[in-house]
């Protein structure tokens, strides 16, 4: 029999593919870099198969390219990602992501007492594992873990304001 080796999701001529996302955190991704008011051509994948995760969730973006600090956001909820870069139908570049020291903003604080959620400041935490995806808060010193995280979306944002 022949092997089947057609893409789930079609090809993109300029762009980032953005590359095993656990299947759960698809639109957490999309959250976090502000995909729903992205303009250009944008194709997402999700519970496709993948050796490495069992299934997994893809991003394609037509003619856009990301910041390392923006693709070092999606550490948080992706850790494994890959940010393909692709120019002229190519794969130019390959980049894994890495969670920066510190958040500010992204994920809400899980304790209820915190002053980030009372009053309109924004939440900061510093990184204290990043293998796996610790965040102490700045504020109340509470612990929160990736299992927990709960990602600030536009509109909870403007709800505090
Ligand atoms: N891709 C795409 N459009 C292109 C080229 C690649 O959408 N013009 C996608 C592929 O479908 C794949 C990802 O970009 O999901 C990375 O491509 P490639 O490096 O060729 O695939 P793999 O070797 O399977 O990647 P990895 O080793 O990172 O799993
Ligand atoms: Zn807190």
């Amino acid at each position: 029999m022949k092997e089947e080796k057609q893409l789930k999701v079609s090809a993109i001529k300029n762009g980032t593919v953005i590359d095993h996302i656990p299947s759960g955190n698809l639109f957490k991704v999309v959250e976090i870099l502000s995909l729903n008011r992205c303009k250009s051509q944008l194709t997402l994948g999700n519970n496709l198969e993948s050796k490495r995760l069992g299934t997994k969730a893809i991003i394609k973006v037509a003619d856009r390219f990301f910041a390392d600090d923006e693709m070092n956001r999606i550490a948080l909820v992706a850790p494994q990602a890959k940010f393909n870069i692709i120019k002229g139908y190519e794969v130019m570049e390959k980049r894994t992501v890495e969670l920066p020291d510190a958040i500010v903003g992204i994920a809400k604080c899980i304790n209820p007492m915190c002053v980030t959620n009372h009053q309109p400041i924004p939440t900061k935490f510093n990184v204290i594992s990043k293998k796996d995806v610790l965040l102490q808060c700045c504020y109340c010193d509470k612990i929160n873990d990736q299992e927990h995280l709960v990602i600030i979306t536009k509109r909870s944002i403007e709800a505090l304001n």
